[in-house]
């Protein structure tokens, strides 16, 4: 833990807020990168509209004894993910820790808080909740009320533009403050540097700051979100192509490294921008010409930390810094409609922003991206009135994308094997395909000297060849998706598609565990998997049977496949169905059930099929079992990694 705060020298919100004479505060704590992104633009509104001199922050760059000392003046923010099974982000953990063990009464905080959380999972927004109803109870007066955006629905946006409304309305009709127009104040300044592009001091995109410093041990870690590993790629096989759809399992070697990982956990993959998507970014944003240029940046307001290392170039920053392929929110046009090259552009724009429906027809349903937008607004004009500094203040960053790891760490001690499926679609005549996946794809490519030529092509020598002879920033996210520490205990796994990835990690581990002590008792094995057709997709096709050899009778493995018969779906939970007496035997036996997959259907529909399964075999009711399984969950017998 780093022991100053990102906005100066303390981790003492009271000082820094007075050293730096600010009122308002957005806390953020944020996964990936939602909330954050969120913070920054109500900064920007906050600041602009209301005159409130705001300061953004991460939850786990301050301490919070002194949180009961606040002033009564200063409005807190706080922008709260949920992630995973109802618990706090990485960065929130303390916070959270915090408030429901140590603080007392925080009579003088006048704060609110959104949450930002997914309906498809059980705890749906369960730490915004916890957090708006927690100060309340510990004295804390709400200035404006709890607001929440569902993810699971695809409307996060403007559940939080509604609550946005909510927050100006108390702004200026409780607190009395007077609304302006909102106009751009930059909080950074671009400082052209005359430097050449291959100068050791400017970064190229590096992940961290530290690849720039030559004398630093790449191997060393600790590695981390802000410090990535950046890993060879020692292997990439390509498991299936199919017509739209391919499948790369490819294997990172950590063997020169200290990144370490428990079988169960995910990696997180950093993704950097296909040069088609560079391209039409950088006509829009009027910069192509600049892409090699260099500058840094300089910071006009104290408070703000500059997102990257500098000296950098233009094109570094839209590479491997700018999130350039997202959805657009209506908030992002109202804040871009002053820069609009003509008068007519603008009041499309601002037709746009305010118009919901309209919005949704024609940008969100088009799923165009912001170049897309900018260029079809403008008939493929640049705009040539859109500050940098407000591309790199408003644009979201690329964030790591996170797989589940398909290798054991027993089995593989220095690799880390990830199954990604790359899918690649044109809209419009564009491609467009997921950032991390088509990288992996073109990589798989060429390392394999494949003829095809890759949907999107990517840079894969990275900065100043750094990330030649295949390499990609990585790091290991923890996960509480584990084994049984007794191997004799029982395993149900199930995943399809993609979902099968853990499971494949979770078999390896036992196979090795046999092979390393013959005499050692393995649990029956009972996996469930899906795909379209045994020719198409299935995953793995030619390990499963040497499994089942090593692990003899205590293996089993049933694979629904979906699209074989035209007149029928089978899924996994029909399979489920057909041996629900042997999972009744197997769950008495205390067995452990593991779920990976799409979180909004299929793992859903997994949990009633058992449900019904536990129902008829314990001849219980339904709400009985249902109750069942959710104990089961709080016991860790019951274990999901979904998305
Ligand atoms: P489908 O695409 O043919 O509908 C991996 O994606 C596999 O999971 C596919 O065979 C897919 O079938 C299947 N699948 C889709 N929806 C599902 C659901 N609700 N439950 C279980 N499997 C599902």
């Amino acid at each position: 833990l780093s022991n100053t705060g990102s906005s100066g020298s303390s981790r003492d919100l009271v000082e820094v807020l007075k050293k730096n004479n600010k009122n308002t505060v957005l806390f953020y704590g944020s996964q990936t990168g939602t909330a954050e992104d969120y913070a920054s633009k109500l900064l920007k509104e906050l600041a602009s509209r209301f005159g409130l001199k705001c300061l953004t922050a991460d939850l786990a760059d301050y301490d919070y004894d002194t949180l009961d000392t606040i002033s009564n003046d200063v409005l807190v923010f706080f922008l709260m993910a949920t992630y995973g099974e109802g618990e706090p982000t990485d960065n929130a953990v303390e916070f959270y820790d915090y408030l429901q063990n140590d603080a007392d009464q925080l009579a003088t905080l006048k704060y609110t808080v959104f949450g930002l959380g997914n309906s498809t999972y059980e705890f749906y927004n369960a730490i915004g909740k916890n957090v708006f109803e927690k100060l309340e109870s510990l004295g804390s007066e709400s200035f404006a009320p709890y607001g929440e955006g569902d993810d699971g629905k695809g409307t996060m946006d403007e559940d939080f533009l509604a609550w946005k409304e909510k927050v100006f309305d108390a702004l200026k009709n409780d607190l009395n403050f007077e609304e302006h127009d909102l106009t751009y104040e930059p909080a950074i300044e671009i400082i052209p540097m005359d430097k050449d592009v291959n100068d050791e001091t400017v970064s190229y995109g590096e992940p961290s700051a530290k690849y720039l410093d030559p004398t630093y041990n790449a191997s060393r870690g600790p590695f981390d979100h802000s410090h990535p590993y950046i890993a060879p790629i020692a292997t990439t096989t390509e498991l299936f192509h199919s017509k739209d759809r391919s499948c790369v399992h490819a294997e990172f070697d950590i063997s020169g490294s200290n990144l370490r990982y428990s079988t169960g956990d995910h990696l997180a993959i950093w993704p950097s921008n296909s040069d088609e998507n560079i391209k039409l970014f950088a006509k829009a944003f009027n910069v192509e010409s600049k892409l090699n240029d260099v500058f840094k940046i300089k910071a006009l307001d104290s408070t703000y930390s500059i997102p990257f290392h500098t000296p950098i170039t233009y094109g570094a920053v839209i590479r491997h810094h700018l999130e350039i392929s997202g959805a657009i929110s209506r908030q992002f046009l109202s804040s871009i409609a002053n820069f609009s090259p003509s008068p007519e552009i603008k009041k499309e724009v601002t037709k746009l922003a305010n118009d919901k429906l309209l919005f949704a027809k024609e940008v969100t349903s088009q799923q165009l991206d912001v170049a897309d937008l900018l260029l079809k607004l403008s008939n493929g004009q640049p705009w040539t009135q859109i500050p940098f500094e407000f591309v790199i203040e408003t644009i979201p960053h690329l964030q790591a994308r996170y797989y589940s790891i398909s290798s054991s760490s027993l089995t593989e001690k220095t690799s880390i094997h990830v199954t990604a499926v790359v899918e690649a679609e044109t809209h419009h005549n564009k491609k467009v395909g997921g950032v991390v996946t088509n990288l992996l794809k073109n990589l798989e490519i060429e390392q394999n000297n494949e003829k095809s030529e890759p949907f999107l092509h990517y840079d894969l020598k990275g900065p100043r060849g750094k990330f030649s002879n295949f390499k990609l920033p990585v790091h290991v996210r923890r996960s509480t998706f584990k084994l049984p520490s007794n191997p004799s205990i029982p395993i149900i796994l199930i995943g399809p598609g993609t979902g099968i990835a853990p499971m494949r990690g979770f078999v390896r581990e036992r196979v090795t565990l046999k092979k390393n002590d013959p005499s050692v008792t393995i649990g029956e094995t009972f996996v469930f998997y899906g795909c379209r057709t045994r020719d198409e997709d299935y995953l793995y096709k030619n390990e499963w049977p040497e499994y089942a050899k090593a692990l003899g009778d205590s293996f089993q493995m049933e694979v629904a496949f979906s699209r074989e018969d035209p007149t029928k779906k089978v899924y996994v939970q029909d399979k489920l169905l057909a041996h629900q007496l042997k999972l009744n035997e197997l769950l008495d036996k205390g067995a452990y059930i593991y779920v990976c997959g799409d979180a909004s259907r299929m793992a859903r529909d997994v949990q009633k099929t058992l449900g019904s399964i536990l129902a008829k075999g314990r001849n219980i009711t339904e709400e009985k079992a249902a109750e069942l399984i959710r104990s089961f969950k709080v016991q860790n017998r019951y274990q999901e990694d979904v998305w």
